[in-house]
């Protein structure tokens, strides 16, 4: 299938042109998420300083982005720990950005989950933060990334329910967990639902403030998606969860993957 075809590319394809432009969403997304990584999600500060305490600084590391977007996230890992920081996204906008003002410790790839490929045994970590659920075969894309990951390398992914996927009774029921489980692979799960609940809030409260300076830019689309993404703020917690979940997991690469 051509990726122009594929789920969302062209709303991606526009969400990246905007948020190369916009200052009103940079600082909305300062505020709303802590840092400003372009974020379409809930990827706020909190989600990636347990990036950072999985990355070894004290030696050669190599960190894979599954949906880099921009490359933002990857460029404040480089900052933080000195990691070599790869990426790939299928958004043509996204990736001309990330490529820009890059060095060589950082590589971008403008490519589509089950096309893009790596040598065995590249990352010591793979990250993805809300794009795992657009793999087309979640099964033959986790075997790929535990060949893409060394010995003792860790896959961790962010997962909402409730949006693009349909929320499930729980973080062992979701198409990822099941297809973990269905290999025999392990993986460790935080519930980041009342995580994801106040940062939820806090984007409206947000969103809100700069709606002049979103209307100023041209972009009020862009607000109202933003204020329509955040309906689900008004309700109480309970009533939230029932309806949407949040979970961060991290997965060990398990023996039966390491390469002889
Ligand atoms: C929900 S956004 C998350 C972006 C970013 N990781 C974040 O946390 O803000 C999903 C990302 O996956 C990318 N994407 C969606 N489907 C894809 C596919 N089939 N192959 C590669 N990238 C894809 C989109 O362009 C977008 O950057």
């Amino acid at each position: 299938m051509r990726k122009e075809e594929l789920t969302f590319y062209k709303e991606y394809e526009q969400f990246y042109a905007m948020a190369g432009k916009s200052e009103a969403f940079a600082e909305f997304c300062r505020e709303a998420f802590g840092d400003d990584f372009s974020q379409d999600g809930f990827s706020d500060w909190r989600q990636a300083e347990r990036i950072l305490k999985l990355i070894d600084s004290g030696r050669e590391f190599h960190v894979l982005d599954v949906g880099c977007g921009n490359g933002k996230l990857l460029k404040w890992i480089h900052g933080k720990t000195g990691a070599w920081v790869h990426g790939f996204d299928y958004s043509a906008n996204a990736i001309a950005e990330a490529k820009r003002g890059a060095d060589e410790s950082a590589d971008f790839i403008e490519g589509c989950i089950g096309e893009v490929d790596f040598p065995k045994d590249s990352f010591d970590l793979v990250i993805s933060m809300d794009t795992m659920y657009f793999a087309p075969d979640m099964s033959a894309f986790i075997d790929q990334i535990m060949s893409w990951l060394k010995k003792d390398g860790i896959l961790f992914v962010c997962y909402q329910e409730g949006d693009v996927m349909p929320k499930t009774e729980d973080a062992h029921s979701t198409v990822f967990a099941r297809a973990l489980a269905s290999k025999g692979i392990g993986y460790e799960v935080e519930d980041l639902t009342r995580e994801s609940y106040e940062i939820l809030r806090r984007k409206k409260v947000v969103a809100l403030k700069h709606e002049d300076a979103f209307r100023r830019e041209r972009n009020d689309e862009w607000f109202e998606m933003l204020i329509g993404q955040a309906a689900y703020a008004d309700e109480p917690y309970e009533s939230y969860s029932r309806k949407l979940a949040r979970y961060a997991y991290t997965v060990r690469k398990p023996e039966k993957y390491v390469s002889r």
